[in-house]
């Protein structure tokens, strides 16, 4: 089990717009939406499955402030959508919803503390992309699990903003969506 960064993205790198908008994500179809999308009898990189193996989850501030936005956007409370023990690193003074806790400094620091929680289970960084950097700064990320959708956006929030090498474990279809699983190698001169 290990740390997984697992998140969609553009083409040309970019896991939300300039103004955290994810219309463009969600306006791609994939497997349940395009069932002769899906590569092979034997595919396995879809979100459910990878969330059946998550034991803790970690975000950062802004993805935080998306998710709240999101699912109270008609007038509803906040409820937190994960039932993993799960952490926000943010400077920010906010009261956290029940379910989160808070972090601020280096990740290093937390990240036995997610371990732990995971209970032998993964670790998702669910994102920014700064935030999964921060953990592979300290050889900390694992594996990246990927979901390139067919769309350019030309400018927005950053995959990965480091130089990283991976090395690519597997490749398959997700309706219009290519899943990918890169194994994290370490840091590209
Ligand atoms: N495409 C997808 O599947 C996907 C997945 C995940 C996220 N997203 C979206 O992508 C966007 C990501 O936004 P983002 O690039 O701004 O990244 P983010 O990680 O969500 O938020 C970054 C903020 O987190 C806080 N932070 C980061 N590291 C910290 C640390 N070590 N200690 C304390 N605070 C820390 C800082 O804010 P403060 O200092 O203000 O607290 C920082 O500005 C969001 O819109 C999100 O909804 C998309």
């Amino acid at each position: 089990m290990g740390t997984i960064y697992c998140t969609a993205t553009s083409l040309d790198g970019f896991i939300a717009d300039e103004n955290h908008s994810l219309s463009w994500l969600f306006a791609t179809p994939g497997y349940a939406d395009d069932p002769e999308g899906r590569y092979g009898d034997d595919a396995t990189l879809d979100f459910e499955r990878m969330m059946g193996d998550v034991g803790a989850i970690v975000c950062g501030a802004s993805t935080y402030a998306w998710l709240e936005s999101e699912l109270t956007k008609d007038g509803q409370p906040f409820v937190w959508p994960y039932a993993q023990p799960s952490w926000v690193v943010t400077h920010r003074d906010i009261t956290p919803v029940a379910g989160v806790e808070l972090f601020a400094g280096d990740v290093a620091q937390l990240h036995p503390r997610l371990v732990e929680a995971a209970g032998g289970k993964d670790v998702w960084v669910v994102g920014g992309g700064d935030l999964a950097g921060q953990f592979a700064d300290h050889g900390l990320l694992d594996l990246m699990w990927i979901h390139q959708c067919p769309v350019v956006l030309g400018r927005g929030k950053p995959l990965l903003p480091r130089r990283l090498r991976l090395h690519r474990e597997r490749v398959e279809r997700d309706g219009q969506f290519t899943a990918m699983l890169f194994r994290v190698v370490g840091p590209e001169p």
